[in-house]
């Protein structure tokens, strides 16, 4: 009796403690009021950032969560970078000169003053809460766990340690095992990002080239168009990581799309095809499988028990587009190059039109995309 009612009362305080109890200044409740410094962080963040808009702001920070995050080793120990500890930030004239971090420093230049204005807040916890934040903002995205107490006592990362697009997918896998044990389920988890993605730095011939027809919004469209054949190139050809893609034709500022070598690789390999192909109209499955992955990446150098979870300040995605997956127009089953053998392919529509697909420009809509483009040292 007196057992009982003891596992009782821990089930009950262990229930309070995780429950959100406490109020910030604005009325939010929150299970830690450790958490409250971060609710006026996003709105600065969607005002004066991101525009509460799943563009090129919002893509360039959670590209930049990854970059900060995997500069770790296990195996060249402590002393090769501490993992999601904010060093971008901390180091900005040293990691993104780094040639695999061609770009990042946009996404550092926009984040340093908030290192300022909110200077309780790490700048590890700045990183990948603002990638949260971002992420936020694309349909369909899900809502990232955030765990908050990374200290800033940390040193800048060497190179080499981020994953380039014309690595084998030896290497890339060896690499994000290195780093965190990462089996190559989560790394193709990951590549979900690739579903709000464009490039400046792989072409520079061309400006924000998508890598797939729906770059604002995060859905299964990557893992069904990187498994199409590759016809062309957007822009010039021969550049190093870039390969074939199935829409290269452009018009105007509409880019056509760019393909990475690591992802045509990484949807080819045996290793990983099946997880590839797994995801391709399957939307709740990648955005929890993509938020899984990204719970472990974020606290890369850190153990869970130090930190806080501050979930309940993650801002509530923008609901799912809804629309399964379909073949763009031109394109149809016939180009498929599949090679995972133990599951069929999923029966998806064709879009009619018997020209290619423009993929819109901006996240407007519009040819002239809302961008914010602090200066900074990086
Ligand atoms: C095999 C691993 C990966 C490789 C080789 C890779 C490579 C690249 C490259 C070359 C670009 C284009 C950069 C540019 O030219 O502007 C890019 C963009 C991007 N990557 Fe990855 N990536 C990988 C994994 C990831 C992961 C794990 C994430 C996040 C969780 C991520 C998020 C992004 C995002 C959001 C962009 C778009 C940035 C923008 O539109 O400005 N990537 N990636």
């Amino acid at each position: 009796m007196v057992f009982s009612s003891l596992v009782a009362f821990v089930a009950l305080a262990t229930f309070a403690s995780a429950a959100p109890s406490k109020t910030c200044p604005d009325g939010t409740r929150v299970s830690n009021t450790a958490c409250c410094a971060f609710i006026p962080l996003a709105q600065d963040l969607q005002t004066n950032v991101f525009q509460s808009q799943c563009g090129e702001d919002a893509h360039e920070v959670i590209r930049l969560t990854f970059h900060d995050a995997i500069a770790i080793s296990q195996s060249k120990g402590p002393s090769a970078g501490g993992g999601a500890d904010g060093s971008m930030l901390l180091f900005p004239t040293v990691e993104p000169n780094f040639s695999a971090n061609n770009g990042i420093d946009d996404s550092v230049n926009n984040l340093i003053p908030f290192m300022q204005t909110h200077d309780t807040i790490s700048a590890g916890d700045l990183i990948q809460f603002a990638g949260a934040v971002a992420l936020s903002n694309c349909p369909g995205a899900p809502q990232l766990e955030f765990l908050a107490g990374r200290p800033n006592q940390t040193i800048a990362a060497i190179d080499g340690l981020i994953p380039e697009p014309q690595d084998s997918v030896d290497t890339i896998l060896d690499r994000f095992a290195d780093a965190g044990n990462f089996s190559p389920f989560e790394v193709i988890s990951l590549l979900a990002s690739h579903s709000v993605a464009r490039a400046d730095k792989v072409d520079t011939s061309i400006d924000a080239a998508p890598f797939d027809t729906t770059p604002f919004t995060f859905d299964t469209q990557i893992f069904l168009e990187v498994l199409l054949k590759g016809v062309g190139f957007p822009g010039s050809p021969n550049n190093t990581g870039e390969v074939e893609s199935p829409l290269p034709l452009g018009s105007g500022s509409d880019t056509g799309e760019m393909r990475l070598q690591s992802d045509f690789a990484l949807a080819r390999d045996s290793r990983t095809a099946c997880f590839w192909q797994g995801f391709v109209n399957e939307q709740e499955f990648m955005a929890s499988s993509f938020k899984a992955a990204m719970s472990k990446m974020a606290i890369l150098g850190h153990s869970r028990s130090d930190l806080i979870d501050c979930s309940d300040v993650v801002p509530a995605p923008k609901s799912a587009v809804n629309a399964p997956a379909s073949f763009p127009a031109t394109t149809g089953p016939d180009d498929l190059e599949l090679t995972c053998t133990s599951s069929q392919f999923p029966s998806l529509t064709i879009d009619v039109g018997a020209t290619e697909t423009l993929i819109p420009h901006c996240s407007n809509g519009g040819q002239d995309c809302p961008s914010v483009q602090f200066s900074g040292p990086a």
